[in-house]
């Protein structure tokens, strides 16, 4: 099959909320701009976030500051966040609310007009708009009509094999079609990763099939852009545990925010003995932590999961505030949850770990490379507060579109050599072949593998047993039997696989080397946080292997360190309704 050919300015890769987002930054500085997702346009990721996105705008809480919403994120990050990207975050993320509004975005508002706020956990202030329980959705939604309306063309099904490199910048990207196996390089001077994170790679997982495969992070690190703190990964705490084909899918902290109680199967309110005074809208890794030694502590129901209670709320309110969660109880399970509880249990929600950028710009170390949402690290340190990531995606989507348009502006006319092309349309022949094992086999070993031992809570001897599972398994991915014809999934999934293989190990080496317990990352072995320890584990490939470094956290600056004083004092007493 020949390789087609495509010239653009600007290229992003994702079409979830920070890929939509900075397109539009890029296409209004005057770049013509490609989007290329490996789904369709308006089901991307993004509309799995469910409960909502943050911004100090003081509708219900007129003392709400930006300086606040800078001392929650980053004390709760356990000092692994980057201070600026913060600070950035939290300043711009009104008007990126306000551009949303613009672009047609129908936010849940009070009666008297103004943007509605509701509490997430650990927010010390109601921050957190909404729309129902489908908040993701209307962002991608908002954003996609603006793409739309800017006509800036977005290709589906394009699985992006590798970057394309030209003496050390980047200059486009590889793809195949999944749907009819064209083969595509897209020659561009700037590119723009937005692909996500890796939680799939856990057996149970928030993301969908296919989704969140860290296939991000793999271009990047092949490349040449490092990794930060890939152990780093947030596990929800109240993911479904039944039926089996919906473990692990998401049920919204929201129903936390709107006064939702966690029981065991004593009966007993369990929030009560691991953080009385923030109880179940406590901080997502302390809940997750309660929920999993709940369960294997034995008091777990009937399907391995704690109970989650909103049934002491009308239907009525329940349906105005959660109507997907009624929906989805009602439809998977035939429950009511306005009359009984749901049983739940902690499921990997997000990479709070990822390719690392430059705050301002969102630039790699790669020339000509930027990236932008959960495939990025920087912003969440060891635990990401609930809502800030919708908001990461178009705060930080903007500055990475603008920066690779201004990029692109300087660094014009770049191309790719003929060999570079030939050599990645080589690579992916290579993947073609008969085998003996079946790829959504490995795709589950792999999945498994994660969960046990490299979970909730993690020690060296399954760690090391992990990566020599891991080893085992690359063996066999080689042999994955891959098929090309009417369809061309299977591809798609040996480069998931590929991606899989190292990323997980990316993840589990930089698990071994946190020695402590800190936020969502938990030992056995090493039960206590060790401040020796605040610094973020940079990830590099030398040859094929990935080497591991400590990098001191960026310093706060000394406006910052006076705000943390003060505002660390005032974090006790917050929060519940
Ligand atoms: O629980 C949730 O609705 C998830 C939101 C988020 O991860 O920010």
């Amino acid at each position: 099959m020949t390789v087609d050919k495509q010239r653009w300015d600007v290229l992003v890769i994702g079409s979830g909320a920070a890929g939509l987002r900075a397109a539009i930054a890029a296409h209004e500085a005057g770049q013509r701009v490609l989007i290329v997702g490996k789904s369709v346009k308006r089901d991307a990721h993004t509309v799995l976030a469910a409960g909502g996105i943050n911004a100090v705008l003081g509708t219900r809480d007129p003392e709400d500051s930006w300086q606040q919403h800078f001392a929650d994120t980053f004390i709760e990050s356990y000092y692994l966040a980057d201070p600026h990207t913060v600070e950035l975050m939290v300043k711009d993320a009104p008007r990126a609310i306000e551009e949303l509004v613009s672009y047609g975005m129908a936010f849940a508002r009070t009666p008297d007009g103004k943007i509605d706020q509701r509490y997430f956990g650990a927010h010390k202030y109601r921050r957190t708009c909404y729309v129902g329980d489908s908040t993701g959705r209307a962002v991608l939604y908002a954003l996609a009509d603006q793409v739309d309306r800017l006509n800036i063309p977005v290709l589906e099904h394009q699985y992006v094999t590798r970057l394309l490199m030209n003496e050390g910048a980047c200059v486009g990207a590889f793809a195949f079609n999944v749907k009819t196996g064209q083969r595509t390089a897209f020659i561009a001077d700037a590119v723009v990763l937005a692909t996500g994170g890796h939680t799939r790679l856990w057996q149970r997982s928030s993301s969908r099939q296919d989704e969140n495969t860290g296939d991000g992070m793999y271009l990047a690190l092949l490349a040449g852009a490092e990794l930060s703190d890939m152990e780093l990964v947030q596990f929800h705490p109240t993911g479904m545990v039944a039926p089996e084909s919906m473990l692990g899918t998401l049920v919204t902290e929201a129903v936390r925010g709107e006064g939702g109680r966690l029981y065991n199967a004593l009966g007993e309110r369990f929030m009560e003995k691991y953080d009385p005074e923030r109880m179940e809208l406590s901080t997502r890794d302390r809940v997750a932590l309660a929920n999993y030694t709940e369960i294997i502590e034995g008091r777990g129901g009937p399907n391995g999961g704690v109970f989650l209670d909103i049934s002491h709320r009308s239907k009525e309110y329940i349906l105005e505030k959660l109507p997907r969660m009624y929906q989805q109880f009602m439809d998977a399970q035939g429950l009511d949850i306005s009359q009984a509880p749901m049983e739940v249990a902690p499921t990997a929600h997000y990479s709070m770990g990822g390719v690392v950028v430059e705050p301002e710009t969102h630039a790699t170390r790669i020339p000509g490379l930027f990236a932008a949402g959960e495939v990025t690290s920087g912003l969440h340190g060891a635990n990401r507060l609930g809502g800030n990531s919708l908001a990461e995606t178009v705060v930080f989507g903007r500055y990475a579109g603008e920066a690779a348009a201004a990029y692109a502006d300087a660094h014009g006319g770049q191309s790719a050599t003929e060999a570079t092309l030939r050599a990645a349309d080589d690579a992916l022949n290579a993947l073609i072949h008969a085998g003996s094992e079946d790829g959504r086999a490995l795709e589950r070993d792999i999945r498994t593998l994660m969960w046990e031992h490299c979970g909730v809570v993690r020690d060296e001897q399954r760690l090391l047993a992990g990566l020599a599972k891991l080893s085992e398994l690359r063996a066999r991915v080689a042999q994955m039997n891959v098929r090309v014809g009417e369809t061309h999934h299977d591809l798609a999934l040996a480069m998931d696989l590929q991606a899989a293989l190292i990323t997980s190990e990316a993840t589990l080496r930089g698990a071994l080397e946190r020695r402590e317990s800190r936020g969502a990352h938990q030992r056995y072995d090493y039960p206590n946080l060790d401040e020796a320890m605040t610094v973020n584990f940079i990830i590099t490939l030398d040859g094929d292997e990935q080497r591991v470094t400590a990098r001191p956290v960026a310093p706060v600056s000394d406006e910052l360190k006076a705000y943390l004083a003060q505002e660390e004092l005032s974090l006790t007493g917050r929060l519940l309704e």
